[in-house]
């Protein structure tokens, strides 16, 4: 079980699952939807998904190969690997400390409304087809100050419960069992949405692209929404890298994670979008779209609430392997690094989150005025992680394991020392890594800041 007499996932399959707990998430079923229908739709789907195959898979699999081969946290890694004085390259795990708590902080409050919409789903507060009414229950949840705290509380305190009694294996053991049930939900509910009449509205705004809509932003936030899918570019695939066995076969699990991934967004966004103009319902309107839209649809269908209830508790379900990923940064450096024990560096990182979350949780309520760039709180965590620290740590991983670590012992890692055939694959990567996925990031991050 240990890799080098440090605790790992114990089968290559597991690995596989770990991974995939912590791509699959929140970003599948509220980011992604809402940010294709803020940006114009397939244009934007179009870009994200050369970069999620041209940058993010290639920086998964280094980044993945990292933590292997240092068997260490995010920090430590780079102490590890970097030539002997070279000791700025630790700076990357750093910002991807900071990164982990920017996303937890709103990351518990996008979960926290999956929480309440659980109750509100049994109750039949958000059985309607209606949006204005739709827009009314959500607007009461995000503006009412007591319930936006005390749901991300919740969250916070359901994560530390998981952690503090160690259940997280069990927990994880569980959602794995029962994604394949949400993965069928969301199926019935693509049936559903697709039935309805104007549907291919929906199909078209979602497949046939308007590249007159894709503005160096609007390019960013999809560089930006690939790094988030797939959970890279602060550290998380570093960490669960270090716990990998040494005959895993990285790039194979990377793309496998990938595909799935990129299925269970297409489906949320194949259950949403035709449902958005079939009711009438107002494509950009941003984080709160999901949470209208999907109970639209399940209104529409007998015995909808009680699916709806269940998908819910599914996507909640399913937001905990992120939000242990996400964890797992910080609390592996304080643990790992400065030897603090595990529950206390979990507890300490929850109560760092707890601090940093109020204002996110107050964004659409108390603090909607509190602008900072002319963005609130809330946006503003997700624009400065998403959009600037993690493709700046893409950059950063891909220089450093393509110009410092250099080819010949990734080479050995990725193709398990030569027992894999996979030499095409891996120079491949290789050419993305030290040439094109930098330069594409770079410019895409000036561009997309107005800084070039
Ligand atoms: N990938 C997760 C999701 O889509 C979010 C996440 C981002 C998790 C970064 C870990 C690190 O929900």
């Amino acid at each position: 079980m240990a890799q080098g007499g440090r605790d790992g996932f114990t089968s290559t399959f597991g690995a596989l699952l770990a991974t995939l707990g912590s791509a699959v998430g929140l970003g599948n079923i509220w980011k992604f939807p809402s940010l294709t229908g803020s940006n114009g739709g397939a244009g934007f789907l179009a870009v994200y998904l050369a970069a999620t195959i041209l940058v993010g898979l290639p920086v998964m699999i280094a980044e993945t190969m990292l933590g292997r081969a240092a068997r260490a946290d995010a920090v430590t890694s780079f102490d590890r690997l970097a030539p002997k004085g070279q000791w700025w390259w630790k700076g990357i795990g750093w910002m991807g400390f900071a990164a982990a708590l920017l996303i937890m902080a709103f990351y518990s409050e996008v979960a926290g409304w999956v929480y309440a919409y659980i109750f509100k789903s049994v109750t039949g507060e958000i059985s309607t087809v209606d949006p204005k009414v739709a827009a009314v229950v959500f607007g009461k949840l995000v503006a009412d100050p007591t319930s936006s705290l005390i749901w991300q509380w919740v969250v916070l305190g359901v994560t530390g419960v998981i952690i503090a009694f160690g259940v997280s294996k069990g927990i994880e053991a569980v959602a794995r069992r029962l994604m394949p049930l949400l993965f069928v939900l969301l199926l019935v509910l693509c049936v559903r949405s697709l039935s309805l009449s104007g549907a291919w509205q929906g199909l078209a705004f979602l497949f046939n692209p308007d590249f007159a809509k894709i503005t160096p932003a609007v390019v960013l936030t999809a560089l930006g929404l690939a790094f988030f899918k797939l959970s890279l570019g602060m550290g998380t695939m570093l960490t669960y890298g270090s716990y990998f066995r040494d005959d895993q076969n990285i790039p194979a699990t990377a793309a496998r994670v990938m595909l799935a991934d990129l299925s269970v967004s297409l489906l949320a966004g194949i259950a949403i979008f035709p449902a958005v103009f079939a009711f009438g319902f107002e494509p950009a309107a941003g984080p709160s779209l999901v949470f209208m839209t999907i109970p639209a649809v399940f209104t529409s269908m007998p015995g909808g609430v009680v699916f709806m209830t269940v998908f819910f508790v599914l996507t909640a379900i399913a937001s905990v392997g992120a939000i242990l990923s996400l964890l797992e940064v910080p609390v592996a450096i304080l643990s790992q690094r400065y030897r603090m024990n595990r529950k206390l560096a979990a507890l300490t990182t929850i109560a760092i989150i707890a601090v940093m979350g109020c204002p996110a949780a107050l964004s659409q309520g108390a603090m909607a005025n509190v602008k900072l760039f002319g963005f609130n709180p809330f946006d503003l965590f997700d624009f400065l992680s998403s959009n600037v620290l993690l493709p700046l740590g893409g950059i950063l991983i891909c220089l450093f394991v393509g110009w410092v670590v250099g080819l010949a012992g990734p080479e050995r890692r990725l193709s398990v020392d030569g027992s894999l055939a996979n030499r095409v694959t891996i120079r491949t990567v290789f050419f993305l890594i030290r040439y094109v996925a930098p330069v594409a990031i770079a410019i895409v991050l000036l561009n997309g800041l107005k800084l070039f």
